[in-house]
């Protein structure tokens, strides 16, 4: 089968490797026919997190067809049409039977802070990702759902991540109605974090970025007003004046470890890897949320120390909130506001990119080209 390699930072290519077999009954083999390229592939491409080995295939947002079945799986069947959540997870440990299925116990040998995650190097637990024409989808039984079949493909792909993510970013903001949400971040997980927050009851959302074309998107699809950075000598002050000098009820960071804004910081996270990223976005959350506010953190980070202002958040009395995302217990309310019309998740999606040419669709996609703003990658064209 043809395959997305990654080969060292910045390197990845299209290459032929053996269609994954089952290893397990409880398997399933996946034929993959919407992909996507999400944010936090460009941490593995910029070479940002831990043992990302050369020949991993990467790719955590996918649907596709079911291509084979283990002896033991109950729920799927060959031929039924799959959406598959980024987290491996078992279903049952611990931390799953508490819906924490990114923080499952089972699925990762590498590290116990996070589960399994699919592409996302070995810190993740080494499973191969849905940048390729198929997948091995261990404990078959537990994540993928069959696609509805009113929901559109490209809508069901963007359910895998991007959509529950943002969903998630804003619920763990308990926000109160009538708040002010001020979200950072304008890519994929910053717009439906700022879709969401309507959604839950905000009475302002406020979204910052430094790409114009994306606050453009900001405004049109999630009706935020928007702030560009790069505007402000300093954009905490230009938020305290927006919120009567006492600040934003909830803030979440939709930017994570590669945040731009700070040169030091930037160049001792991103580029001499000194930080496990670069907490500028974090650090304008904490600031520009009012005292007793809450900072919901969605954005990556590694698992390194970064130079957080923890201080003025312990002093704030902030509730800080953070996971990577559960994602299939965001599914069933989402799937409401898709059929009731509230929600279009690939109203987002700018660029659909044929696999073999996926290298291409990486470097636009990290050097923000082209007006991108959610990429996916589809199978059967060259
Ligand atoms: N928690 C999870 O489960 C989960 C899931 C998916 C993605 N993520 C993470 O969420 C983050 C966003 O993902 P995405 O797909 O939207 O990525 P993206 O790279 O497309 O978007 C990030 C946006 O942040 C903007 N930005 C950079 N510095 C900023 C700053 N200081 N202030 C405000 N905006 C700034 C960028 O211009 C860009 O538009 C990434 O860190 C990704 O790894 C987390
Ligand atoms: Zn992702
Ligand atoms: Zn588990």
């Amino acid at each position: 089968m043809r395959a997305m390699v990654y080969r060292g930072p910045y390197k990845v290519r299209v290459e032929e490797k053996d269609i994954p077999k089952i290893e397990h009954p409880n398997d399933a083999i996946v034929r993959v026919s919407r992909g996507a390229i999400c944010g936090s592939d460009l941490h593995l491409y910029h070479g940002m997190m831990p043992d990302t080995r050369v020949g991993m295939t990467f790719g955590h947002e996918f649907v596709g067809t079911v291509h084979d079945v283990g002896s033991s799986v109950q729920n799927l069947a060959v031929g039924d049409r799959v959406m598959v959540p980024f987290n491996v997870y078992c279903g049952s440990c611990y931390f799953c039977a508490r819906g924490l299925y990114s923080n499952c116990h089972n699925v990762n040998p590498n590290a116990t802070a996070v589960g399994g995650i699919y592409g996302y190097s070995h810190t993740c637990g080494g499973y191969d990702g849905g940048q390729a024409e198929f997948v091995r989808v261990p404990f078959a039984d537990v994540g993928p759902s069959k696609i509805p079949d009113w929901m559109d493909e490209e809508d069901a792909v963007l359910l895998t991540d991007a959509c529950p993510t943002g969903y998630f970013g804003a619920q763990l903001g308990d926000i109160v109605e009538g708040d002010t949400v001020v979200v950072f971040g304008a890519g994929p997980v910053g717009l439906f974090a700022a879709k969401s927050a309507w959604l839950m009851g905000a009475g302002r959302v406020i979204v910052i970025d430094h790409l114009e074309y994306r606050l453009e998107k900001a405004r049109s699809f999630a009706h935020a007003e928007t702030f560009n950075f790069t505007d402000y000598k300093d954009i905490v002050v230009q938020l305290k004046k927006e919120t009567d000098y006492l600040g934003a009820d909830v803030v979440i960071d939709a930017v994570g470890a590669e945040a731009d804004g700070n040169f030091l910081q930037h160049v001792t996270a991103s580029k001499l890897k000194l930080q496990g990223g670069s907490p500028i976005a974090l650090n304008w959350a904490i600031d520009s949320v009012r005292k007793g506010g809450t900072v919901s953190v969605v954005g990556a980070y590694g698992p390194i120390f970064s130079a957080v202002k923890f201080g003025d958040a312990m002093n704030k009395g902030l509730t800080m909130r953070m996971n990577q995302c559960p994602v299939k217990r965001q599914w069933p309310r989402l799937f409401e506001h898709i059929r009731n019309g509230y929600l279009k998740p690939s109203d987002i999606v700018t660029h659909r990119i044929p696999l073999e040419h996926i290298a291409e669709g990486y470097h636009i996609f990290s050097a923000k080209l082209d007006n991108i703003i959610k990429p996916l990658v589809v199978a059967g064209q060259s």
